[in-house]
């Protein structure tokens, strides 16, 4: 029986496999709920706060129109400027105020572990939209949905992951939940920005194959889902760094075509230069469908901690 009522959603590595496959179960139910009607009336009366401490389009709106499709109402902020964090405000103390008015709060700040502390002091449950370079487990949800939609499963697939794994949070996050799935793990990083060694060997001691490698042609040609990232301008130390490793991999249609017509490419989005756009038109660009994915994963996870479902 699973039971996700109350509980805080901080990272990849809390759920079991079982518990992944209900949300997606229940996120396929949002979506059919939705085909005939604009809305649910699931969380009626009830709020969602939407703190982000950093920039989003998707991931903010997304919880956003989730909640009104739910039925609810939604209150936030969506810059630590336009909040009293601007005038020294502590994490603690926003977030012990934004308590008193909403029954669950989504966040994003960028502080790894951030979303943590905010759930040792709230009695909502916390929804972790993003810390630092830490986690994002929403995002990775989604992401296998999105992947389960377009290959049907996700059993056993090879996904190449590629990009900035060292400060990617989204990948952080996924591969704690593809590690129930047998999927096989190309990691296509520069030297300085390869997936921390000590998730690497977490994955392997679960038993997870996993590869690594600087090659996109390569891994490309292996892959039934390339998974591309955006390189983490904000978590630079040294803008010459960052402007030396910024256009590390670029994927374009000819790539595609050449290497793995029938690939799933996929992103977390925003993109800065990693996808071409030229890639957008090809059956198998799914980042947009991945956006709207977003919407029926995050009204199942809202439902799911406030026990409405
Ligand atoms: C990602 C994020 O914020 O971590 N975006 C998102 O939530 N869809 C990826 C990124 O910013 O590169």
């Amino acid at each position: 029986m699973i039971n996700l009522r109350g509980k805080d959603i901080l990272d990849g590595a809390q759920f079991t496999r079982e518990e992944v496959d209900h949300i997606m179960a229940v996120a396929d139910e949002m979506r059919a709920r939705l085909r005939d009607r604009h809305s649910l009336d699931l969380m009626t009366g009830y709020v969602l706060a939407t703190l982000f401490f950093e920039p989003s389009t998707r991931t903010r709106l997304s919880f956003e129109a989730a909640m009104h499709r739910l039925g609810g109402g939604v209150i936030g902020f969506s810059s630590a400027e336009s909040s009293s964090t601007a005038k020294g405000e502590t994490l603690a103390d926003t977030i012990r105020t934004v308590d008193q008015y909403a029954d669950i709060i989504a966040m994003r700040h960028p502080q790894i572990g951030s979303a943590r502390e905010a759930a040792a002091v709230a009695e909502a449950p916390i929804l972790n939209g993003g810390d630092g370079a830490g986690q994002h487990p929403t995002q990775a949800l989604l992401d296998l949905f999105t992947i389960r939609q377009e290959r049907g499963q996700v059993d056993g697939t090879t996904i190449a992951l590629v990009g900035d794994l060292k400060n990617g949070r989204t990948v952080h996050a996924g591969v704690e939940i593809y590690k129930h799935y047998r999927c096989k793990l190309i990691m296509v990083a520069p030297e300085q920005l390869r997936m921390p060694a000590d998730l690497v060997t977490k994955l392997r001691s679960y038993g997870v194959e996993v590869e690594e490698t600087a090659d996109l042609e390569g891994a490309l040609a292996k892959a039934d889902v390339l998974y591309m990232t955006r390189i983490q301008k904000e978590r630079f130390a040294d803008p010459v760094e960052y402007e030396r490793l910024k256009n590390s991999y670029i994927l374009t249609r000819e790539m595609v075509e050449r290497l793995q017509p029938n690939v799933t490419v996929l992103h977390p989005l925003p993109r800065v230069n990693e996808i071409a756009t030229d890639v957008d038109s090809l059956p198998g660009a799914g980042y947009f469908r991945q956006v709207k994915n977003g919407v029926y994963v995050r009204m199942a996870l809202i439902a799911l901690v406030m026990g409405k479902i």
